[in-house]
């Protein structure tokens, strides 16, 4: 790209300050700053005017599950169905690892984190831990296609190859990067990092599967005959991957798609809930919920909308085929920024300042005809890590690895 094409796409968004110290670039910088504007998908700045995802929502329904008791009643053949699925090749699991784990506050991919007590266990080693039980019992390796994103690709790339994929057999272990979107002020003005650094960040985790297919892996998906993948976020170190059951129930039952949910432990608890919208199954954010679907209840007295969602789905590779260049909802989430002032110096701020764009993988459940939403325990299978201490921490998810007998 030259500079007067950079320049006019800048123009037709009014972001020409981007290009305001060019001139004073070394030609490397100069042509690095270039790519980016390439690369930059500014029409996401159009969000900013029409709402994005914030925009009306149709009309919601409680969607049932298949609870744990009907699972049990099930299992034995939902595990012949879910297995033989995997053996035939026909299942592969996506880990959405691209995220840039803020809350946290560790500035290493997530997965390096060490959650282990006297013994180093990294969240990315629990993640391989889990699935490696379904290879052992299965007798086959299933694919695992890894989704990072430029902030973290080289760290998880060479830190699963220093570990040795810990144990797992990489020749069926596929790294592929999601796109960025840039980060801007209040007033929609891009802002910078550097001189020659647009401010940008992973744009969601709703792109996985377009990245995936612009990263070529679809021929291999195809190649493999993988017909369901399942998806998962790297946080929950309880997860539980390519699970038989949970596969077996879906194929079994005919739906779509299926989501992993667990039922509400009380009317406030900050989760999005698996339903009905337009009679389309859906997710509503907690922070979406109104007080009437907080509150209802069914027939039998418990939550109307209890099943919330644990970033686990099984989306059929066909489905997502169809649904590929469908353009999902655009979240705008305010945050803190770090960003070049106007005397050339790096101000991290310690309150928000601007706001960054994503897309949501739960988005795409509503562009699914049906979705099974498959009850679990949860405390088996739901331990994430989002925070360092308080809720969904390092602290109570190694108070749950340690009651599933994970050795810390
Ligand atoms: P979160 O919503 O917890 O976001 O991600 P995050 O960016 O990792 O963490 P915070 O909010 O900054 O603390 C849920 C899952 O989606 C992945 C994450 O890696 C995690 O597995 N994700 C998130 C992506 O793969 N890409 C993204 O752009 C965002």
């Amino acid at each position: 790209m030259t500079y007067d094409e950079a320049l006019q796409i800048l123009k037709k968004y009014g972001q020409e300050h981007i290009l305001s110290r060019y001139s004073a670039l070394s030609p490397d910088e100069q042509k690095s700053l270039l790519d980016q504007i390439a690369s930059i998908d500014f029409s996401v700045l159009d969000t900013l005017r029409d709402g994005g995802a914030s925009a009306a929502r149709g009309k919601f329904e409680p969607l049932g599950a298949v609870t744990i008791g009907d699972i049990e009643a099930n299992s034995a053949e939902y595990r012949r169905v879910g297995l033989d699925t995997i053996r035939q090749g026909k299942a592969a699991a996506v880990l959405l690892a691209g995220g840039q784990g803020t809350r946290l506050g560790f500035d290493k991919p997530k997965g390096m984190f060490n959650i282990g007590v006297t013994r180093e266990l990294f969240i990315f080693e629990c993640l391989i831990n889990n699935l490696m039980k379904v290879v052992e019992e299965s007798g086959v390796w299933i694919p695992l296609y890894i989704m990072t994103s430029d902030k973290n690709h080289d760290d998880t790339t060479k830190f699963f190859s220093e570990k040795n994929y810990f144990g797992y057999d990489s020749n069926y272990v596929k790294f592929f990067k999601q796109d960025m979107a840039p980060s801007v002020d209040y007033d929609g003005r891009i802002y910078m990092e550097s001189a020659s650094k647009i401010s940008s960040s992973p744009n969601g985790n709703g792109g996985w599967f377009s990245s995936l297919v612009r990263a070529g892996l679809l021929s291999d998906i195809r190649e493999k005959g993988v017909e369901w993948l399942n998806i998962f976020a790297v946080d929950n170190v309880l997860q539980q991957i390519c699970d038989p059951l949970f596969i077996g129930a879906v194929v079994s039952s005919g739906s779509q798609s299926g989501g992993k949910v667990v039922s509400k432990n009380d009317p406030e608890e900050r989760v999005g809930v698996l339903c009905l919208e337009d009679g389309k199954p859906s997710i509503v954010e907690y922070y979406e919920q109104t007080d009437e679907m907080k509150t209802r209840l069914d027939e039998n007295g418990g939550l109307a909308y209890r099943y919330g969602v644990i970033l686990n789905y099984l989306f059929n590779v066909d489905k997502l085929v169809t649904i590929v260049d469908d353009k999902l909802p655009m979240h705008i989430a305010e945050k803190k920024i770090p960003y070049m002032n106007e005397d050339g110096e790096l101000i991290k701020p310690d309150k928000p300042n601007g706001f960054k764009f994503e897309t949501l993988v739960l988005d795409m459940v509503h562009m699914q005809d049906s979705c099974l939403a498959y009850e679990v325990v949860r405390e088996r299978e739901f331990a994430p890590v989002k925070n360092p201490d308080g809720v969904d921490s390092v602290v109570s998810a190694r108070e749950l690895l340690k009651k599933n007998g994970v050795e810390l």
